[in-house]
């Protein structure tokens, strides 16, 4: 009903505005007063050890994985294998000692995930699970759970969830960090804007520049986002957001891929959404943007307040504000998730209930 929506058109929209409150509730109780991450709960699983990361998820929360893959390889003397469930249940699996699993479910009820943190147990491997469901069944599988406290989403596809596995997984990564003695002044940085992103999403989620833009990009039948870095994972979620909700074809490449056979593509019919915040691949990234102008694409970037270079190279620009490069993924989600949510709409379909879809994929 519209009561139920709070006055918003749909669920998803209302999902969405409701992000900053629900990375309060994500963050309460895991910081202490010096803003340092603190998850004690997890003490048992030898953090200062840990090696090698099995990190197995479906769907958005794979791409919520990805982003931590960067993060955490970026700063922690770990290699993060990440796949998804239904090809990862498949695969031999080796565990040691030194090898801890994580598993993204926002239900905790994702058939695959399920039966990966099985194998996982069963070759007497440790899991902890990061869900959004208490008593869901990955919660009585795994050894321990992280509960992302996004409070219920009704939208088929994650918007709110997806920012919430984000803050639980920088949480762990910078936890990680501080066990294994390698604090360092740039995590207090990190850990600072973490904490202020509430404050931060709420500014991007009224930026009636994406509905604008939505409005213009709307009869396009294809779109290529491109990423690099950490922000490959943004362009995969911005891509699977528009194909779920808004049928059309959206591909997504790390950008520095595109001249090995995407680039074929793109041509004036073909749009490229790129992510390009000011970054250390930033450099890299606008000459990606110049090889897809130059095959007269359309193109339509993210980019950082204040960076006035990348309007030459652009058709349409959407500017979010500065942040420590790591965050990115986290400031863009809600972007992403708009621009789908408004073309969507404007195709007179129901962001809420996508057609072949389902909430959470109970079966193999
Ligand atoms: C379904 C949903 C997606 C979700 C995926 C994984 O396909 O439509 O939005 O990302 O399942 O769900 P999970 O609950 O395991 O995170």
């Amino acid at each position: 009903s519209a009561a139920e929506k709070g006055g918003f058109k749909h669920f998803m929209l209302k999902e969405i505005h409701e992000v900053p409150e629900a990375i309060e509730s994500a963050l309460v109780g895991r910081f202490d007063e010096d803003l340092k991450p603190n998850l004690k709960e997890l003490d048992e699983f030898n953090l200062e050890k840990v090696k090698r990361i099995l990190l197995v998820a479906c769907g958005t929360s794979y791409h919520a994985g990805l982003v931590f893959k960067y993060f955490a390889e970026k700063y922690l003397d770990v290699d993060v294998l990440i796949d998804v469930a239904s090809e990862f249940r498949y695969r031999p699996i080796r565990i040691d000692d030194n090898t801890l699993t994580i598993a993204i479910s926002q239900s905790g009820e994702t058939a695959d995930t399920l039966e990966s943190v099985r194998a996982v147990k069963k070759a007497g491997g440790k899991v902890i699970a990061i869900t959004n469901v208490v008593g869901s069944t990955i919660t009585r599988e795994s050894d321990i759970t992280l509960f992302m406290n996004a409070g219920p989403e009704i939208g088929v596809a994650a918007s709110k969830t997806y920012v919430n596995q984000l803050i639980i997984l920088y949480t762990l990564g910078l936890y990680m960090m501080k066990k294994r003695g390698i604090w360092s002044e740039e995590h207090n940085i990190i850990s600072k804007q973490l904490n202020e992103s509430p404050k931060i999403v709420r500014k991007i989620i009224n930026n009636e520049k994406i509905n604008q833009l939505a409005d213009y990009y709307k009869n396009y039948h294809h779109f290529m986002y491109i990423g690099r870095g950490i922000n490959t994972a943004t362009a995969m979620e911005g891509a699977l957001k528009l194909k779920e909700i808004s049928y059309i074809n959206a591909v997504a490449y790390p950008a520095g891929e595109l001249k090995h056979g995407p680039i074929a593509l793109l041509d004036p019919t073909f749009p490229v959404f790129a992510i390009a915040p000011k970054d250390s691949l930033y450099e890299k990234m606008r000459s990606n943007i110049e090889e897809s102008r130059a095959r007269n694409a359309r193109i339509l970037s993210i980019a950082t307040e204040g960076d006035e270079e990348i309007k030459k190279i652009s058709h349409d620009v959407i500017y979010i504000p500065e942040a420590h490069e790591d965050l990115y993924p986290l400031i863009i989600a809600p972007v992403i998730q708009l621009f789908a949510y408004y073309i969507a709409d404007k195709r007179g379909y129901d962001p809420d209930k996508p057609r072949n879809l389902a909430k959470s994929v109970t079966v193999e």
